[in-house]
């Protein structure tokens, strides 16, 4: 089974699990890339049995805005039902490394305004320990050369994503080489400094449910 028919897979079973939740007022939260892609078009059959959605990059906007999706800010809604959204890398304690796509500030932000967060993946994404993945981090431009040195001075490899600019107009330095055994602790550590916005570890708030597909079916975790 192809990658793409998995992550669709996981985005119609997170589907399944709100769905019988929708009512008048209700709000839901959506990520940003492929699979998270994969959700909106699924969940534009649905627009007619909730309110709105609230997005975490202006690409997830524009796409849930085709679809005739009513979408409100964070700041408009008093409660957001659930938050979809994909990973890069999930581990056992469904803690995440996320924000490949560059939207992991806004996408924390929804989450963390969310009474829960769904993360959908193909089984590609699962791993014992985070890290592999570069972790994304995102910068005040001007901050960007200090972070990159406290970065370097715990181990890391920070790589500038040169040439892109985030929805909030600040830039990116993906991580290599950092094995994230502890990822509240990094992530708070990384919060910490000055001038970083936002780190891709989502351990403070690690996702509530994840559903991962795999080509022995979808899997709950958490659940
Ligand atoms: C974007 C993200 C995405 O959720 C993450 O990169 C996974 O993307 P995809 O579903 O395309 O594999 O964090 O900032």
């Amino acid at each position: 089974m192809d990658q793409d028919t998995l992550k669709r897979s996981a985005a119609q079973a997170a589907l399944d699990l709100i769905t019988g939740e929708f009512g008048r007022e209700t709000v839901v939260g959506v990520g940003t890339g492929s699979t998270a892609n994969y959700f909106i078009d699924l969940l534009a059959a649905h627009k007619h049995q909730f309110d709105a959605a609230v997005a975490s990059s202006d690409a997830t906007q524009k796409r849930l805005e085709g679809h005739g999706i009513r979408v409100l800010s964070t700041n408009a809604v008093s409660e957001i039902a659930a938050y979809v959204d994909g990973a890069d890398e999930i581990n056992p304690a469904r803690e995440l490394i996320k924000g490949g796509g560059g939207a992991l500030t806004r996408e924390k932000i929804v989450a963390a305004s969310s009474n829960r967060f769904i993360c959908i993946a193909d089984a590609s994404k699962r791993v014992p320990v985070l890290g592999a993945f570069p972790l994304p981090v995102e910068v005040i431009p001007m901050a960007r050369g200090l972070v990159a040195r406290k970065l370097a001075g715990i181990g890391g490899e920070p790589i500038w994503r040169d040439g892109f600019v985030t929805d909030n107009g600040n830039h990116i330095l993906d991580v290599h080489g950092l094995r994230i055994e502890e990822p509240a602790k990094l992530e708070a550590y990384i919060n910490n400094l000055v001038g970083a916005v936002c780190n891709g570890v989502f351990a403070a708030q690690a996702a509530d449910i994840v559903v991962l597909a795999s080509a022995d079916g979808v899997e709950l975790i958490g659940q």
